[in-house]
């Protein structure tokens, strides 16, 4: 994927940033000059661009992906009522756990899960991709509307651009209270927009019985994997239990220490 750097419009502070942002990423800085994004990429021929603009920062190409919490705002509604969010019962969630988030995305379930864990919890979120955990993890940091609510939240989120193959051997047994795995489905939905937007990017490949020990081996209570509620990869990774699928197309199998 040929990825380059430009700013929405010549202004200083956006160049800077967008010059930092370059050099993080490994990938070209591109003077915006006057030019339409759509010349500049074919120009430099470019499958996306990463623009920074003066509030956010996108990566645009055939598909646009960008920030934002509404995929978790709804649920963080819903829980404020009262009611109860699947996700949050799959992995027993409690004020101090501690989450490891195998698979960030675009943060809507780590946002939830730290909402639930409290100011004495916390999670660690963990993304393959580099342009994904870079648009999350700018997201995350810099997200500044009114809803200081949701803001406290996201402070209890640490974004790291690793993968959990790579990172679940590093860690101690027993180390997080729970460990969450939310792959690309093997047969996706095509529902989610959010996640269509992520599909270029995206890491594809299914969860390995190498790093299911792992992540148990990680995790002081459970493990949990979200799915289609018809996914077979339950039965292939030998759930101890499957939650959720009778109302819904999504399903939770679980590992219970
Ligand atoms: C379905 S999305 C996760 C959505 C997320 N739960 C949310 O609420 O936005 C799956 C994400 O996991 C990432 N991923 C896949 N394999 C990974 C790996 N081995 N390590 C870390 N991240 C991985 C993908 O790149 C993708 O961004």
């Amino acid at each position: 994927m040929k990825v380059a750097v430009t700013t929405s419009k010549e202004d200083l502070l956006l160049i800077s940033r967008a010059e930092a942002i370059a050099a993080e990423l490994d990938i070209p800085y591109i003077k915006r000059r006057r030019t339409s994004l759509d010349k500049l990429r074919n120009e430099h021929n470019l499958d996306y661009l990463l623009i920074v603009e003066q509030d956010r920062v996108i990566l645009k190409g055939a598909t646009i992906l960008a920030w934002h919490p509404s995929m978790a705002v709804p649920r963080l509604k819903e829980l404020r009522e009262g009611k109860q969010d699947p996700m949050v019962e799959a992995l027993g969630l409690k004020p101090g756990y501690s989450v490891l988030d195998c698979t960030l995305g675009l943060g809507a379930d780590a946002l939830v899960a730290a909402s639930i864990v409290g100011e004495n919890g916390h999670v660690t979120a963990l993304e393959a991709d580099k342009y994904i955990a870079f648009i999350t993890k700018w997201g995350l940091q810099n997200f500044s509307g009114q809803n200081t609510h949701i803001q406290t939240i996201l402070e209890r989120i640490t974004v790291l651009n690793r993968s959990y193959d790579e990172y679940l051997p590093s860690q101690p047994d027993n180390s997080h209270d729970v460990v969450y795995f939310d792959p690309m489905f093997r047969y996706s939905l095509k529902k989610s927009s959010a996640l269509n937007a992520l599909r270029p990017f995206a890491r594809h490949e299914p969860l390995t019985e190498v790093s299911l020990q792992e992540a148990f081996r990680v995790a002081r209570y459970r493990v949990v994997l979200k799915e289609t509620s018809k996914s077979l990869e339950f039965s292939r990774l030998k759930a101890h239990l499957v939650t959720g699928g009778r109302y819904s197309n999504l399903a939770y199998g679980i590992w219970i220490k």
